[in-house]
């Protein structure tokens, strides 16, 4: 192994202060599990570290796209993502297509990812269930997903409890490159809530609330929602024939574990302070009507800055443009530091 190289990687592990990085595709509708699971926890603490937020249209193309509702998804998302409290000057959020060292990273973290770690990931094997004919690129997704992570030497990857899967492996990833071409990646660690990284469907809690069910009534509800809409679905959120407003694990009480978390991660109340305030409740009627109170009022100032930054695009193009350079400059070394340490000659280099 080069002298010059190691050199240059140790100090740049070294000098990094803690980053964060995590994704989400602009694949439909943000719901409320995203925004509870992960993007809620991103804004309350993008000032303590190094944070990059990355908006995944590389992932999303993994299933069709239409590409029109694609360039719209895209935007938009950086609006929800800016609109619930982003702030350009504190992070970096940016399009991963906009940055090429992702899927360049992805390509040469490929050719040390053996097939087998692929095939076993369970959001795959789900997908794979769900359609007769698979892109190349829905087996490679999680390699992509572990370049999105290593090229920033992140530590952390704030994510919802259905990626843990894949941190996992993009930490074997890292581990097992760090063993054929030496000390290389930041081994990182998923970072997932306690309460939240799994909002389950309103209509069927059994199941994750997710962008793919979207298109099923009251199953989730959608960043974008108006009040009346919010209202509804909660309503017609499904419980059980009981009365009692506890947290629990019984899977008969789901429904209405699921609201008490939306409940919970929104006010950021104890459960017992919780538990207490609806002892007094008149069944699930009540719960459901606080349960939307409180998620109304939490997105209607998101909704509301939405609207007015999708009125500029020009200007939002503009922070995505400044995002991606500021990517760029912390991806791109580290690429060339990967090309190094596989052998890949590097432009003018002696
Ligand atoms: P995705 O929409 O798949 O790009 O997900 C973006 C982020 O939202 C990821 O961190 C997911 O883990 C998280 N997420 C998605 N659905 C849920 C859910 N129902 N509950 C909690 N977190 C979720
Ligand atoms: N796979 C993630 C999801 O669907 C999105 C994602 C892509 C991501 N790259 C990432 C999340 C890097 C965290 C870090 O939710």
């Amino acid at each position: 192994m080069e002298t010059k190289g190691k050199t240059k990687i140790s100090a740049t592990l070294k000098n990094t202060k803690k980053r964060v990085f995590s994704g989400i595709q602009p694949s439909g509708d943000v719901q409320l599990g995203n925004y509870l699971g992960a993007i809620k926890g991103w804004v309350e603490r993008q000032a303590e570290k190094e944070n990059f937020f990355c908006i995944v249209d590389l992932h999303a193309i993994t299933v069709p796209q239409d590409p029109k509702d694609l360039r719209h998804q895209t935007r938009s998302l950086a609006a929800i993502l800016f609109a619930a409290g982003l702030d350009p000057n504190k992070c970096t959020v940016f399009i991963q297509s906009q940055v090429t060292a992702h899927a360049e990273a992805c390509w040469i973290l490929n050719c040390t990812t053996p097939v087998g770690w692929l095939e076993r990931m369970t959001q795959y094997k789900d997908k794979l269930a769900r359609q007769e004919s698979i892109a190349t690129g829905l087996l490679d997704y999680p390699v992509l997903m572990a370049a999105d992570i290593l090229l920033y030497d992140a530590h952390e990857v704030p994510v919802g409890d259905d990626q843990r899967q894949h941190v996992e492996l993009t930490r074997d990833i890292a581990q097992r490159f760090n063993h054929l071409y030496g000390e290389t990646f930041v081994v990182p660690e998923a970072v997932i809530p306690e309460i939240g990284a799994r909002v389950m469907g309103l209509n069927d809690p059994t199941v994750k609330m997710s962008k793919s069910y979207a298109h099923i009534k009251d199953h989730a509800v959608n960043l974008l929602d108006e009040p009346k809409e919010i209202e509804r679905s909660i309503k017609r959120a499904v419980t059980d024939s009981g009365n009692e407003i506890r947290f629990s694990d019984d899977p008969e009480k789901a429904g209405v574990n699921n609201l008490l978390g939306i409940y919970k991660v929104i006010t950021d109340r104890s459960k017992e302070e919780i538990e207490a305030d609806f002892s007094t409740a008149r069944g699930y009627g009540d719960l459901k009507t606080r349960v939307a109170e409180v998620v109304i009022d939490e997105l209607r100032p998101i909704r509301e800055r939405y609207h007015a930054l999708m009125s500029d695009v020009a200007e939002l193009d503009r922070l995505l443009a400044r995002g991606a350079e500021q990517a760029r400059a912390v991806s791109e070394p580290k690429l060339e530091e990967i090309k190094r340490r596989v052998g890949l000659v590097l432009p003018g280099e002696l």
